[in-house]
């Protein structure tokens, strides 16, 4: 029994397991309040005490001239605004009067076998002898309002979803202000924030900053989730390390603006939240409508961060990706992009197709340039008629010849843009996002598309469709180029332009629904001007999310350190590209920009035409080394040993398989030193009693020596090098 209601005590106890969550219904006033989340409690309940009910200012029904006192103090499971919680609220609702406190009481609740996914939006999902559902429904009697907190509890994984379902059920319209989808309310213990802060080719940089007294946040209102911050974040207590240490963590499936906050109070307690950024949000409710928050992660480690990781490894593989790739490896691609940029032709993808098979890659993409008369990226997004220019013959000709030569055929779309010069914008220039009167900011030379109208989905779905109905595509590179402003849609009334943001958002997930249902077999793989839309909710439509466009090995171990915090390792987009690097100007060995290309989904992005001979040889070893460990690194257990942003030198992580019989381990020496001895690391998630042999060598070990004594790494001579250590029982 994943969910229990103790009677007696009004306790919900939801249990995972190694995990306890606890809510409280305090007598009388209906308020609900957070009584614990943490270790998991094994026996009954009787921890109510945690709310404080019985401490001076005492509940309003004995002290109602402190209301206000016991509101702002009170650990409350959803706060909601305008009644004197002075903290960050959930929920702010406003009536057509104009008035907008709003205060929920407990009503009643349901428990369901199983957890459903949620309408429209991506969620995760378990069956019913693995999960089950909460359903907490509260009411708000003046507004007519009635709220319903949903969780959902897995007996797999130490994961708790939240999300809230609203209902109107009074006769005006309401106007959903704010609504967040999480809060937990905790004593403070001197935590720290850990967030993935970032940029354009620099994401999801790990940091982490001490808690002060005061809010704390970070954010998107860009309409995607964004380069800049990242819709997660953790709580951790300051001894936290991979191995030991607090961590509460709160991820959010969803792809547009977003907000992850924590409060310290002035009784020192901690409010966490999460849900979709209030800036610019205003939803109406009319009349018995619903609204439907997106989700929230939420998971708690008291044994450092790796276990926190896995967690969110195993529940996204195991409850929330649903491509068939999942499971499966993944073509080798080489994607003509840092190869050619917008300049290419048929030939010139057909002589890289030719050379590409010669080592063992599988499938060719073609990126961006192939439509309209697009030789820049000023143009003809939207107009998505094959260039018969570049591509002689048209498209079908070249997906034959590419497929003749044996590989699989990939094709970037970026369907959610129009640019001022194309077709579609001089016939439509009213589907472009935009506030009538004024000039639309532009940014690399394109609008976005209005998705909040029916009529433009339509559309921009037909245009991908039709393409993939007429040739045989493998793959989608699914590209978003900007982010949104001038937010105004001549669809949509004044009072709902505050929905914009979220309907475009619904708009998104309703295109990739209606692709991965009408192809099956696609692999889909989304970016955003590299790893901008890199979330939980577009994984449940594509498998693969490419990472950034920064390929240089040595800034990917960073993007890829921060992505693999939270996102198993078969998700991670990653290429082996040309030198000097087109980002940093970096030159690497061939062979470590492979080794740490090898922790994503394996691809190239180079001329193979043109790269040195000596390059081109090693990409058949690189090849052969993908399907001999994609397997492991797809389905196993990933620790990361150390960091070369923490220890200045060097970077090294390990893959061990589920059943413990092999691990892989990848060490990138960054930066040579004079004069020092072999480098000893500590491995783990070993069987401590098994014999381990170092693959190549006669050398055995135990896996008790490799995680307690440690292992030597080569000494290796030169900055930027890499070793892999294969270990099998
Ligand atoms: C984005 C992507 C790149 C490439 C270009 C094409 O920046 O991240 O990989 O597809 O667009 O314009």
């Amino acid at each position: 029994m994943a969910i229990q209601f103790l009677a007696a005590e009004r306790l919900f106890k939801l249990d995972t397991p190694n995990t306890t969550y606890i809510i409280g219904v305090v007598d009388d006033e209906g308020y609900l309040g957070h009584v614990y989340y943490g270790a998991k409690i094994t026996e009954g309940c009787g921890l109510g005490y945690l709310l404080r009910t019985g401490e001076a200012p005492f509940v309003p029904s004995k002290n109602q001239r402190e209301k206000s006192s016991f509101l702002d103090f009170f650990p409350t499971e959803y706060p909601t605004g305008g009644i004197g919680d002075y903290r960050a609220s959930a929920l702010e609702v406003r009536n057509e009067d104009g008035f907008t406190a709003c205060q929920l009481q407990y009503k009643s609740y349901e428990i369901l076998e199983g957890k459903d996914g949620i309408d429209g939006l991506p969620a995760t999902f378990g069956a019913n002898d693995i999960a089950q559902t909460l359903r907490i429904y509260c009411v708000d009697p003046v507004l007519q309002l009635e709220v319903v907190l949903q969780y959902g509890v897995f007996e797999d994984v130490d994961v708790i979803t939240r999300n809230v379902i609203i209902r109107n059920k009074g006769t005006k319209a309401l106007y959903l202000e704010k609504v967040l989808s999480a809060c937990v309310d905790m004593d403070m213990e001197n935590y720290e924030m850990l967030t993935l802060h970032g940029s354009w080719a620099r994401e999801r940089h790990i940091q982490r900053n001490k808690l002060v007294r005061g809010r704390q946040a970070v954010g998107s209102f860009r309409g995607e989730s964004g380069h800049q911050e990242h819709p997660f974040f953790a709580l951790v207590t300051p001894e936290t390390t991979q191995e030991q240490g607090q961590v509460y963590a709160m991820h959010f499936i969803y792809s547009g603006n977003f907000i992850a906050q924590a409060e310290v109070n002035q009784f020192e307690s901690v409010r966490m939240e999460m849900g979709i950024h209030p800036q610019g949000f205003c939803w109406k409710l009319n009349s018995e409508e619903v609204f439907s928050s997106p989700e929230v992660v939420l998971t708690y480690s008291n044994s450092g961060l790796d276990q926190m990781t896995n967690t969110f490894h195993d529940l996204y593989r195991n409850h929330l990706i649903r491509s068939p790739y999942l499971h499966k490896e993944r073509p080798i691609l080489i994607n003509n992009w840092e190869a050619t940029y917008f300049d290419f032709n048929s030939e010139k993808l057909l002589a890289i197709a030719k050379e590409a098979k010669k080592v063992g890659i599988e499938m060719l993409v073609m990126d961006d340039g192939w439509f309209g008369k697009r030789s820049s990226d000023d143009s003809s997004l939207g107009d998505w008629q094959v260039n018969e220019e570049k591509l002689q013959g048209g498209l079908h000709k070249l997906v034959r010849e590419v497929k003749d030569i044996g590989l699989k055929f990939g094709i970037w779309f970026e369907p959610e843009m129009i640019s001022p010069d194309s077709d579609l914008y001089r016939a439509h220039p009213d589907w472009a996002i935009a506030i009538p009167g004024r000039v639309a900011t532009q940014s690399r030379s394109q609008f976005v598309l209005d998705l909040s109208r029916p009529e433009v989905i339509e559309y921009t779905y037909e245009q991908v469709a039709k393409i993939l109905r007429s040739v045989a595509v493998d793959y989608v590179k699914w590209d978003m180029n900007r982010q949104l402003c001038d937010l105004g849609s001549v669809s949509l009334e004044a009072d709902r332009m505050g929905e914009l943001s979220h309907r475009y958002v619904l708009g998104v997930y309703q295109l990739q629904e209606r692709l991965v249902t009408e192809f099956p077999d696609l692999l889909l793989e989304n970016c955003s001007g590299g790893g901008a839309r890199f979330d939980p909710g577009m994984l449940y439509y594509s498998p693969q999310i490419w990472c950034s466009d920064d390929t240089d090995a040595i800034e990917r171990l960073q993007i890829q350190e921060g992505t693999a915090l939270i996102y198993p390792l078969s998700t991670m987009g990653a290429h082996v590209s040309d030198c000097p690097n087109h980002s940093v100007g970096r030159v690497t060995p061939f062979k470590t920009r492979g080794d740490v290309a090898l922790a994503g989904t394996f691809g190239y992005e180079l001329d193979i035409t043109r790269i040195p001979e000596a390059d081109r040889a090693m990409i058949s070893e690189q090849t052969a080394q993908y399907h001999k460990y994609h397997g492991l690194i797809r389905e196993g257990t990933y620790y990361r040993i150390s960091s070369w942003r923490s220890n200045g030198f060097y970077d090294c992580y390990m893959v061990v398989g589920k059943d413990q019989k092999e691990a892989l381990v990848t060490y990138v020496q960054v930066l040579g030193q004079a004069n020092v001895h072999t480098r000893k690391i500590k491995l783990k998630g070993l069987d401590p009693d098994a014999d381990y042999v170092l693959e190549g060598t006669n050398q055995i070990y135990k896996g008790e020596w490799l995680m307690t004594a440690g292992f030597l790494v080569d000494k290796l001579w030169g900055d930027f090098k890499s070793m892999l250590y294969h270990f099998v029982q």
